[in-house]
């Protein structure tokens, strides 16, 4: 997956183009490059492996009021400077976002007729392809080229014979048209427009269209025209990245307000509670389903669910969910859990569930995103753009939705009358969580070289445990497990000395003396023991190396509380180790590629 943006008006194309890209890092930073027309409308390209501010510091001043931008995470090739985008064939500069899964093939006919690439991208070889095929109707090229690529794209491209025009085609993977006056905008997420019109066009599947500074013309692959639908996006802008020192620190310290916001917004929407009600109380099945973070939600919504409501619930990783051939029917409903709403693994889940018959309920953070679009209903988090990499305040509002729906669906009303009263209290004793910050920064530094860290819990607080594990490993490249506590003694233990850090998640009350055993049986081996628990005086008497102690709550609230310190941890071992959180290795926030 990676960012597209691209700009036609009377701005400075770059500074418009490049500052989008950097509203777009989220999608991958391996390299970014410009395409554009300068000022005597010669086609220019400016490209660096790294991030776009390297870029920037090229290409930022340059002249020319049309240009298209990209910011790459490397699927096929490198991630050098030769393989970033755009890429030039002939009459055409191109970037694009997806896979062409029959690159090779094509690639191969092109080089029997003498075609020389300079990459190893998939991407070239769609330049490539277009400058072969053009015979000077772009449009009928562009259709024909479309027709040929096995896979996804989102495309966007300049071409020598109309300097004031991009070009565009998608197909699964989003793109998006912003129309101001006298200017157009195009991108991978309207985020990176934002600042400047809300009026968006968001492309479907099968559609390419020509772009001016007066507006899109849309067409199928075939050339016949469609009709534009022009929407409002009110979007929260988060402002110049250069500002914020650490998106990751700032976006754990929004927690508290990011589920006030989301139950509020959940419970003054009758619509949606009913329509809740509606598709649950219809069906027997419940299936959770996502990816990275996003599954590990799910885990805690299956305790949640089962714990409250007594219903039997299934969670399969979203990768592996459509190649099981999984047993859903009309009974069914498919809860798809995602962030950024784009994940290619969670949408063909959620488009296997639709073509079964099964209902799908879509749980993300961006309300116009491609997941909405296979969804019966749609519950929206509230946690406002999330830029760092690694989840964070979107992963405590994913479980705060599964808490909300349980008390919905649920018959009793003194539980839900109960569960509503802790879901009120939960921001302010997120805020108190947030207070272990500076004794986590120490704690950090201390363990900072272990040789390994696990994360252990029981009950609720085994899916913690994973989640707490893939945080660190995310941002600091050390290596981590999450399992159940029990499972210690199954063969981890044989891995545990004094270099290997116990992260102990005790917040189950029914479960706790059983968690502190296992801990014992870590410290009588000489590994160190850091204590996460809302029992300060169990853990005082365990005598663990660190404690880190949580306020007060009901089990059902102790995930979204007891995840802050271990994020926090996460973040503070980063800095540590000199590494930059916001943006780890290898990785990309939004991964639209399966
Ligand atoms: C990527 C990110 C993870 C995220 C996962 C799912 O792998 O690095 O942090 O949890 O995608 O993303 P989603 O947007 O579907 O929640």
């Amino acid at each position: 997956m990676c960012g597209i943006t691209g700009y036609i008006g009377k701005r400075k194309a770059c500074q418009v183009v490049l500052d989008g890209l950097c509203m777009l890092e989220y999608r991958g930073y391996d390299s970014a490059g410009i395409g554009l027309f300068d000022e005597k409308g010669k086609m220019q390209v400016a490209k660096k492996a790294g991030f776009v501010s390297g870029l920037k510091k090229l290409a930022y001043d340059r002249q020319g009021c049309c240009a298209v931008g990209h910011t790459r995470w490397a699927t096929h090739g490198l991630p050098n400077t030769a393989n970033a985008h755009p890429h030039k064939c002939g009459r055409f500069c191109l970037v694009h976002n997806g896979i062409a899964e029959n690159f090779a093939g094509l690639k191969s006919d092109l080089q029997k007729k003498g075609k020389k690439f300079l990459s190893q991208t998939d991407s070239e070889v769609i330049c490539a392809l277009l400058d072969d095929l053009y015979d000077g109707d772009v449009l009928d090229t562009m259709g024909r080229v479309a027709k040929m690529i096995k896979g996804s794209f989102a495309i966007a491209f300049l071409c020598n014979d109309f300097k004031d025009k991009i070009f565009v085609i998608k197909k699964n993977s989003p793109l998006a048209i912003g129309l101001g006056k006298d200017e157009s905008f195009v991108a991978s997420d309207p985020v990176a427009f934002a600042k400047y019109t809300d009026k968006t066009v968001y492309l479907k599947d099968n559609e390419m269209g020509i772009v001016d500074k007066n507006g899109l013309q849309l067409f199928d692959f075939c050339k016949n025209k469609k009709t534009v639908h022009i929407q409002n996006t009110n979007l929260f802008c988060d402002g110049d990245g250069q500002k914020v020192k650490s998106f990751t620190k700032k976006e754990i310290f929004e927690i508290p307000r990011a589920l006030r916001h989301t139950a509020n917004d959940f419970f003054a929407d009758d619509k949606i509670i009913s329509k809740t009600i509606d598709i649950f109380s219809k069906n027997d099945k419940v299936i959770l389903t996502g990816c990275g973070t996003a599954y590990n939600a799910c885990l805690v919504g299956k305790y949640t669910w089962e714990k409250v409501l007594r219903l039997p619930v299934q969670t399969e990783l979203a990768s592996e969910f459509r190649y099981q051939n999984p047993i859903v029917d009309k009974n069914t409903v498919v809860v798809a859990v995602s962030q950024s709403g784009e994940t290619a693994d969670t949408l063909q889940a959620t488009k296997l569930a639709k073509s079964r018959g099964a209902k799908v309920v879509a749980i993300t953070n961006v309300s116009h995103s491609s997941i909405t679009k296979n969804a019966d209903l749609v519950l929206h988090t509230k946690a406002g753009q999330e830029v760092a990499v690694a989840a964070t305040k979107s992963y405590v509002t994913q479980i705060l939705l599964f808490l909300c729906v349980a008390s919905v669906l649920c018959k009793q009303s003194k539980a839900v009358k109960e569960i509503k009263k802790q879901i009120d209290d939960l921001p302010y004793l997120a805020s108190k969580a947030l207070l272990l910050d500076d004794k986590i920064s120490k704690l950090a530094k201390e363990h900072c070289k272990k040789q390994g860290v696990f994360f252990v819990g029981r009950g609720l607080d085994y899916p913690l445990a994973t989640e707490g594990s893939l945080k660190l490993k995310e941002v600091t490249y050390m290596h981590s497990q999450g399992f159940a506590a029990g499972e210690l003694k199954h063969g981890s233990l044989a891995l545990v000395d004094k270099n290997v850090l116990v992260v102990g998640i005790v917040t189950q009350k029914k479960v706790a003396d059983k968690t502190f055993n296992a801990l014992h049986e870590v410290s009588s081996r000489g590994g160190k023991v850091l204590v996460v628990t809302q029992f300060e005086k169990m853990a005082k008497e365990f005598g663990a190396d660190g404690l880190l102690c949580l306020p007060g709550a009901t089990d059902l609230l102790m995930p979204m509380i007891a995840v802050i310190p271990l994020q926090l941890f996460a973040y503070h071992v980063s800095v540590a180790r000199g590494i930059n959180p916001d943006k780890p290795r290898n990785l990309a926030k939004s991964v639209t590629v399966e």
